[in-house]
C-alpha cells in the first residue's frame, strides 16, 4: 500500500470544484452530447438527460466523493474497506473494479477523440478551414480518420500529454491550469453560441433543443428489413432512453471511479452535497451550450443531425472558415477543447495508475507510463476503426470497434455500477454512517437517501430489465 502512506489533498475547495469540473467537462459535453441528442431525436433527449443529471447523476457524484473521502484508496481498495468495515461481502470491491476497467477501455478510445481534437487545432491554425463547404468539411474530417499515420500521431500526442501530467501528480500543474481554462473554454462557448445564433438556424435549434417529441425517443422501427420494404411499424424501446442515461454519468465522470478518487482527495470540511450540484449545473450548462452553438450550423448547412461521432467536427469548421477572425475563434475552440478533453483523461487515467500503484508500490512516473502505453495501445484498434482505416471493416455486433468499447462503457458498465454503488450507499452501509460522512442538513440528507435508496436503482432496474426483455424475448 505504497501510495496510501502520504495521501495527496485537495489545495482549497476551488481547486477540488475546478478540476472535478475539468473531469465532468469534457469530449462527453462537446462531442458527445450534441450527436447523441441529434440521434435521440432532440428534446426529448435532452429532457430526459436533464432529469438523469440532477435526480440520479447528482446523488450519485454525492455517493461517490463520500465513499472516495471515506476510504481514502484507489476505487478499489476504498470499496473493500469500506465493505469491510460495514461488515458487508468483500464482493462489494467489484463497483471499484468495474470502474478502474472501465476507465481503463474508455480512456483507451477518449484518447483518441482527443487527438482528433489536437490535429483540428493544427488544421484550423494553418487555414484549412476558411471558406470551407460542408461537403469539404465532411470530406476534410473523413480523409484524416482514415489516414492511419496522422491518427496514430495524434493520439499517441494526446495520451502523451496525459501521461506526463499524471506522472507529475495531479496537483501542482493541474490545479492552476483548470482555474484559468475552464473558465475561458466557456467563454468561447459563448462567443460561438452568440454567432451560430445570429448566422445559423436559431429558430430550428430551439425547437429541436427544447421542445420534446417523445415519439422520437421511444420509439423505432422495427428492422431495418422492414423500412427498406416499406413495411415499418414502430416498436416501443427504451435504448436511446438507456443511452441517455449512460451519457449522464459519462458526463459526470460517474461509475469509473474517477470521482471517487478525486473524492479520495478531499477534506472533512467540505461539503459534498453543495458541490456535486455545481459540478451539475457547470456541466450541463455547457452540455447545452454546445448544442446551441453546433446546431444553428447542422440546420443551416442541411448537415444530417444523426451523423454520429464527426458531427462536431464536420459543423463548426464551415462557421470558423466564415467568420471574422475565424482562423483565431477556431484555434482557440479546438485547443480548449483539447484541454477540456485532458482534464478529463487524466482523471480517467488516475483510477488505474492509483490502483495498480497501491498494489505495486511502484513509484507515480513507471505506473503513469505502463498504464498510460497499454491503454495507448488498446486505442490503436478504436484509432483504425474509424472511416476508412485499417480496421473499419471490423464489425461487433454491427458497431465499429471504437462504438462497441462506447456501448460497452456506456450503456452496461456505467449504469451496472451505478445502479450498484446506489444500492450499497442505500441499503449496506449504515444510514448512521453516511449521515456523519455527509454532514447534511437533515432536510437535503433526506432527499438524498431517497434518490439514492430507492429512485435511482428503480429507474435503472426498469430501463435494464425492458431491455434485456426485448433482447431476449423480441
Ligand atoms: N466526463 C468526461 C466527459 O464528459 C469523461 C469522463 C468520463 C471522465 C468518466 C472521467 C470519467 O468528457
Amino acid at each position: 500500500m505504497a501510495g496510501a502512506a502520504q495521501h495527496a489533498h485537495w489545495s482549497s475547495r476551488w481547486a477540488f470544484i475546478m478540476a472535478a469540473v475539468g473531469s465532468a467537462v469534457g469530449l462527453g459535453n462537446i462531442w458527445k452530447f450534441p450527436y447523441e441528442a441529434g440521434q435521440g431525436g432532440g428534446g426529448a433527449f435532452v429532457m430526459v438527460y436533464l432529469l438523469f443529471v440532477f435526480f440520479i447523476g447528482t446523488p450519485m457524484l454525492v455517493a461517490e466523493l463520500s465513499l472516495g473521502r471515506r476510504g481514502q484508496l484507489s476505487p478499489i481498495g476504498s470499496m473493500k474497506k469500506i465493505a469491510q468495515e460495514e461488515k458487508r461481502s468483500p464482493l462489494w470491491g467489484l463497483i471499484g473494479w468495474s470502474g478502474v476497467v472501465g476507465a481503463f477501455i474508455v480512456i483507451s478510445f477518449y484518447s483518441v477523440v482527443g487527438g482528433w481534437t489536437l490535429a483540428y487545432m493544427v488544421k484550423s491554425a494553418m487555414g484549412a478551414f476558411s471558406n470551407i463547404d460542408a461537403q469539404t468539411a465532411q470530406d476534410t474530417f473523413v480523409s484524416y480518420i482514415s489516414n492511419p499515420v496522422m491518427t496514430l500521431v495524434s493520439h499517441f500526442a494526446f495520451m502523451g500529454i496525459t501521461i506526463f501530467i499524471v506522472a507529475k501528480g495531479v496537483q501542482g500543474g493541474l490545479e492552476k491550469a483548470v482555474t484559468y481554462l475552464m473558465p475561458a473554454l466557456f467563454a468561447i462557448l459563448l462567443v460561438l453560441v452568440v454567432y451560430s445564433g445570429f448566422t445559423g438556424d436559431f429558430a430550428k435549434t430551439v425547437d429541436f433543443l427544447f421542445n420534446p417529441d417523445f415519439d422520437e425517443l421511444l420509439y423505432k422501427a422495427n428492422s431495418p428489413e422492414a423500412i427498406a420494404a416499406g413495411g415499418a411499424t414502430k416498436v416501443f424501446s427504451l435504448d436511446m432512453v438507456l443511452q441517455a442515461l449512460g451519457q449522464s454519468f459519462f458526463s459526470l465522470s460517474l461509475a469509473l471511479g474517477s470521482i471517487m478518487t478525486y473524492g479520495s482527495y478531499l477534506t472533512r470540511d467540505v461539503n459534498v452535497g453543495r458541490s456535486a450540484l455545481t459540478i451539475a449545473a457547470a456541466d450541463s450548462s455547457v452540455a447545452l451550450m454546445a448544442g446551441l452553438a453546433i446546431f444553428p450550423i447542422v440546420f443551416a448547412y442541411g448537415l444530417d443531425v444523426a451523423e454520429g461521432g464527426g458531427l462536431v467536427f464536420m459543423s463548426l469548421p464551415i462557421a470558423f472558415g466564415q467568420m471574422p477572425f475565424g482562423i483565431v475563434v477556431g484555434t482557440l475552440f479546438f485547443g480548449l477543447l483539447a484541454v477540456a478533453a485532458i482534464t478529463s483523461s487524466i482523471s480517467l487515467l488516475e483510477p488505474p495508475v492509483s490502483y495498480v500503484e497501491e498494489k505495486t508500490g511502484w513509484n507515480r512516473r513507471k505506473v503513469a507510463i505502463t498504464m498510460g502505453v497499454a491503454a495507448g495501445v488498446l486505442g490503436v484498434l478504436s484509432a483504425y476503426s474509424q472511416g476508412d482505416n485499417m480496421l473499419s471493416s471490423i464489425s461487433i455486433f454491427g458497431l465499429s470497434i471504437m462504438d462497441a468499447k462506447d456501448f460497452l462503457t456506456n450503456n452496461i458498465i456505467m449504469p451496472l455500477g451505478g445502479l450498484f454503488t446506489a444500492l450499497f450507499v442505500g441499503w449496506f452501509v449504515s444510514r448512521k454512517a453516511m449521515m456523519e460522512e455527509l454532514a447534511m442538513e437533515d432536510k437535503t440528507f433526506r432527499i438524498w437517501y431517497f434518490l439514492a435508496r430507492f429512485v435511482s436503482p428503480t429507474a435503472i432496474g426498469i430501463i435494464f430489465i425492458k431491455i434485456i426483455y426485448d433482447t431476449v424475448v423480441g
